[in-house]
């Protein structure tokens, strides 16, 4: 028995010795000390030893046990050891490296100007508020006063969708939205697409934006739209600016009125880009509601009045920033975007 005690010693530190790695070293550790392991089959076994015999198997036993237990207890040491060093050689950093920058997002430069636009209005009192793109002919068209045989009702400018449905034209059909639902006074403004029946050109996009603007109340006059529309062109492009209200039609508003800003180049001198004139053109559609119109929407004429302006977000966008091109503004070229 004393001689299989020391050969169990023996193989199991042979076993020992040329173990590796942690996993193979619990397995030896199971084939030797386990509860089924030889070691503990010779420790059954000494119920049929002599009586003088046991206590020295027992004390052999308890020896070979501590041995193969002291040296398991090393190598898993060393192992434990080795692994570590091997993990901090493979994730070692360099820190001298140069870091990788987080690209950040920024505003479209369109929606910039959409966010600038509606803030200048809200410090003035303006509630924002939103309109479908898609409309119906009556908002778009018929509760605008626009005549049966207006041009702009052609198939060649508007995307009908039926008879009835069409893509809005421009913005205004949010002015009727709002004068049937809500009660004056009334201080709105409405941005969003709009759409018209147009080739692409340097100017000129099928899907395009516009800004609204209604107020109703009474003893609204043409100075409160001049004051306001003067007001706010200073604000969006600095107070050096001039507006000058040229007479126009539309069919919602009368009298109606086209307004100039001075030329953002030469600042009303006469340049290249303004054509010698020193105005800015059409940069905003504007007048004052037409009694037909508040008729429409279940306004009384003879209680309210109000004003009404319509301006191109995009073409805000182009002056304001000297982009002559508004495909640039729909492209997504990152190239142009990260200018702003
Ligand atoms: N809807 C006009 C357009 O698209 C712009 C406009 C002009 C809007 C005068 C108005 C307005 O509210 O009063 O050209």
């Amino acid at each position: 028995m004393k001689e299989t005690l020391k050969n169990i010693e023996k193989e199991a530190l042979n076993h020992l010795s040329k173990t590796s790695d942690l996993k193979e070293l619990d397995q030896i550790r199971i084939k030797f000390l386990g509860k089924k392991g030889e070691l503990t089959k010779v420790l059954r076994g000494m119920g049929k030893l002599p009586k003088e015999e046991r206590p020295i198997v027992g004390q052999l036993a308890n020896e070979v046990r501590g041995k193969i237990e002291e040296e398991l207890e090393k190598i898993k040491g060393e192992l434990k050891n080795k692994e570590k060093l091997i993990k901090l050689e493979k994730e070692k950093i360099d820190i001298s490296m140069p870091g990788k920058e987080k690209l950040l997002g920024h505003r479209h430069p369109l929606l910039k100007v959409k966010e600038d636009l509606e803030n200048v209005f809200m410090n003035m009192g303006f509630d924002i508020v939103e309109g479908p793109e898609i409309e119906t002919v009556h908002n778009n068209f018929d509760a605008l006063n626009s005549p049966e045989n207006h041009p702009s009702r052609d198939l060649s400018d508007t995307f009908y969708i039926t008879d009835n449905i069409l893509l809005r034209t421009h913005t205004s059909p949010v002015q009727v939205r709002v004068m049937k639902q809500r009660k004056p006074p009334l201080r709105i403004v409405s941005a969003g697409r709009t759409f018209r029946f147009d080739d692409v050109d340097d100017t000129h996009s099928p899907m395009f934006h516009q800004l609204e603007g209604l107020v109703i109340d009474k003893n609204i006059t043409m100075a409160n739209l001049k004051h306001t529309i003067d007001m706010f062109i200073k604000e969006i492009f600095g107070s050096d600016m001039e507006t000058r209200f040229r007479p126009h039609y539309f069919p919602f508003t009368e009298p109606s009125a086209e307004v100039d800003v001075s030329c953002f180049e030469c600042k009303g001198k006469g340049c290249d880009s303004c054509h010698g004139t020193g105005w800015s053109m059409e940069l905003l559609g504007c007048g004052m509601v037409h009694p037909k119109v508040l008729e429409n929407c279940g306004i009384d004429p003879n209680e309210y009045s109000g004003f009404a302006f319509g301006l191109g977000i995009d073409r805000i966008a182009m002056v304001k920033y000297g982009i002559n091109n508004i495909r640039l503004l729909f492209d997504n070229d990152m190239r142009f975007l990260n200018q702003f």
